[in-house]
């Protein structure tokens, strides 16, 4: 059994790559840092020609306010990048991706990158039959099945513009974000297994088309189940591609032309449509997935993140795609059908690159460690860690029962905004810190900053901003909305400061620790979710009046939604209305979003002006102090709410 690290002989807990590590690694030397930190631009252009062109960029970089683009002038495809260029050199019949269904005795699906090519061109054929042109925004509702990336990979051949929903979110969260993309088109599937059960999907999706603009909706048969059909506007996956060529040439895209739009959190109740380009985001997710998780062509990487986050797009599909690695994608739930699935899977692919979030890690250590210990986990190399800050006991118990102290942990930050990782320790170089992501990846300028926009000492506390040149992935607006995009990310500092809404600290080495959001957004079990989002939510029900929502810690799923509400005149509190209150979470967001815990509140705190101080309703559930609450207009109430959430502050 190969080992990757070594422990520091001086600091506990601190471990460095070894020789075999440093050998192994596409990059061990630490000058890279100082090489790309004198000329940014200059890095980024080398790493761009490591991916295949149509036509060269004219200019790398193009430094405008808010309209920074990287590449310019230049042609490809993402999609020709992480398919055809492996078959055409000669790699046709490697593994792409290995599909692995929920229900254990249903066999794996196991595509070629030569069949995934096949697969992948016939639906892009079928999307051009059917009038889907580039720049057309698509929609994809699908469970965790190869049709997910076969219909990412479809539309970015032809430049359609995916924009995919996860298949947890309710119908009212799918029609908003079709409505707001303005989709024609939308790729579903009949259900899938979660937990030993059947799930329904295609009820939900009909549900979201009313008034959007979708005219086609594409099924995927996955389950077999009975599912209504809409005559002239649904069509069978299997049917529609069963004609096609198994040939679709790659559409030669414009680096800047718009590769796909992922809704995210922000801190008002309305997602918004991030929106990512094609060759600043192709670059960064091709040599970040390379680097961080040192891949080489016999590697089997496995993200367990779902399709419909930012994550299982750069890192299930295009980024080990474009590294031209087996990528494994699996259906369902971790604890099925025991705790010990997730091993199982290791084992059964021989997994080499494990990244998952510590939200699940954290479930694991509560599942209890005689599960990874029923199998062979020796075929890992390295882990990796996304989402949320990690905490040490989560990495330690990562580190030893998952890697059996071998294999280096690459706690990797990044945003749904930044489309790449950004801030991570490399493998060849390290060192691997618990709770402490790493250096900023060569190229990339991240410092911290004072609320004056000043850099701070070196260890202290402040806020997380980019610099220019930003990374080639960050994200170029907010779909429809230049203000918002401008007044989210630049608002603070202006417009050469990215200000990523986290707080941080750095060392001397320059190692960042990521403390958390500083805004409404919280990381509910790795899902990223505004406070306002679960607000607006619970306003739905008939019976509220008026609902705060804040976070507090948890032990497993990192934060979880507290939530006070206000009832209308006449209405009773009970445990009913509670039930009722998670329902109505459940319609208009989905179950990720349920509140842990619901107060009914005869009054929450208040200034003056009559804006819920949700400051304190946050220092009530954390039993933290309370500060200052002589401004209030109605201090008297959170003696009550001491009371109602048993503060013991
Ligand atoms: O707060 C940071 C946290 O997740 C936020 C971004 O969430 P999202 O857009 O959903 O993307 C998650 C997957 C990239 C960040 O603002 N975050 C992400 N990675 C880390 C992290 N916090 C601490 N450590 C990380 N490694």
């Amino acid at each position: 059994m190969t080992r990757w690290v070594v422990p520091d002989p001086k600091r506990e807990n601190w471990y460095w790559p070894n020789d075999a590590m440093r050998e192994r690694a596409w990059v061990s030397d630490p000058k890279i840092y100082e090489e790309a930190a004198a000329d940014p631009v200059a890095f980024w252009a080398k790493r761009a020609e490591e991916i295949v062109w149509f036509e060269k960029w004219k200019e790398t970089y193009i430094d405008e306010p808010y309209a920074y683009k990287w590449f310019v002038g230049g042609k490809l495809n993402l999609s020709y990048n992480s398919l055809d260029r492996h078959v055409e050199d000669g790699k046709g019949d490697k593994v792409a991706l290995i599909w692995e269904p929920e229900p254990p005795d249903e066999p794996n699906r196991i595509l070629t990158y030569k069949d995934l090519l096949a697969e992948v061109s016939r639906l892009a054929n079928a999307l051009k039959r059917l009038g889907i042109k580039k720049g057309d925004r698509v929609g994809i509702y699908l469970p965790m099945i190869p049709e997910a990336v076969i219909a990412m990979q479809a539309c970015v051949r032809i430049g359609a513009v995916h924009t995919v929903v996860f298949s947890a979110f309710s119908a009212e969260a799918l029609r908003d974000r079709l409505l707001d993309s303005g989709a024609r088109l939308l790729i579903t599937a009949d259900g899938y297994y979660r937990r030993g059960k059947l799930i329904d999907l295609k009820p939900q999706a009909d549900q979201a088309l009313a008034g959007t603009k979708v005219e086609k909706v594409i099924v995927v048969r996955r389950t077999g189940h009975q599912i209504p059909m809409h005559p002239g506007r649904d069509l069978w996956y299997h049917e529609l591609v069963k004609g096609e060529k198994d040939f679709c040439p790659a559409e030669p895209l414009d680096s800047e032309d718009l590769a796909f739009i992922l809704y995210t959190s922000g801190t008002t109740g309305k997602p918004k449509g991030v929106m990512h380009t094609t060759g600043g985001y192709a670059v960064q997710v091709y040599i970040t997935a390379k680097w961080d998780f040192n891949l080489h062509e016999d590697d089997v990487h496995f993200c367990t993140a779902d399709v419909g986050w930012i994550t299982g797009h750069s890192y299930l599909n295009y980024g080990p795609l474009m590294n031209g690695v087996a990528t494994v994608v699996y259906e369902g739930s971790p604890d099925y059908p025991d705790f010990g699935r997730m091993w199982q899977i290791i084992e059964k692919h021989k997994v080499t690159v494990y990244y998952t979030a510590p939200t699940a890690i954290r479930m694991h250590v509560k599942w209890g460690e005689e599960w990874p210990k029923k199998y062979d986990l020796s075929s890992l190399r390295v882990l990796g860690t996304v989402g949320e800050p990690i905490n040490e006991e989560a990495w330690l118990w990562y580190f030893k029962l998952i890697g059996g102290e071998r294999c280096p942990i690459i706690d990797t930050w990044w945003q749904t905004e930044t489309g790449a990782t950004c801030v991570e320790a490399l493998p060849g170089i390290g060192p691997f810190i618990p709770t402490v992501a790493g250096r900023p990846f060569p190229g990339i300028r991240a410092r911290i900053v004072d609320a004056g926009g000043q850099p701070v000492k070196t260890g202290e506390g402040g806020y997380l901003v980019l610099e220019p040149p930003f990374p080639p992935s960050l994200l170029r607006g907010l779909y429809g909305d230049p203000e918002k995009f401008r007044a989210t990310y630049f608002g603070e500092f202006g417009p050469r400061l990215y200000f990523t809404k986290d707080g941080a600290r750095m060392d001397e080495m320059g190692n960042i620790r990521i403390t958390g959001r500083v805004d409404d957004v919280m990381n509910v079990a790795g899902h990223r979710l505004a406070t306002a989002e679960v607000e607006d939510a619970l306003s739905q029900h008939p019976l509220v009046s008026e609902v705060a929502v804040v976070s507090r810690p948890d032990e497993v799923k990192g934060e979880v939604p507290v939530a006070f509400v206000l009832l209308k005149a006449g209405a009773q509190p009970s445990e009913e209305l509670k039930k009722e209150l998670i329902k109505t979470v459940d319609k208009y967001i989905g179950p990720t979003a349920r509140p842990a815990d619901i107060y009914f509140v005869e009054d929450v705190p208040k200034t003056r002006s009559g804006k819920i101080m949700r400051r304190i309703l946050k220092a009530l559930v954390r039993g933290e102090p309370v500060g200052d609450i002589t401004t209030l207009r109605n201090p008297e109430s959170v003696e009550e709410l001491k009371r109602i959430v048993g503060y013991k502050g």
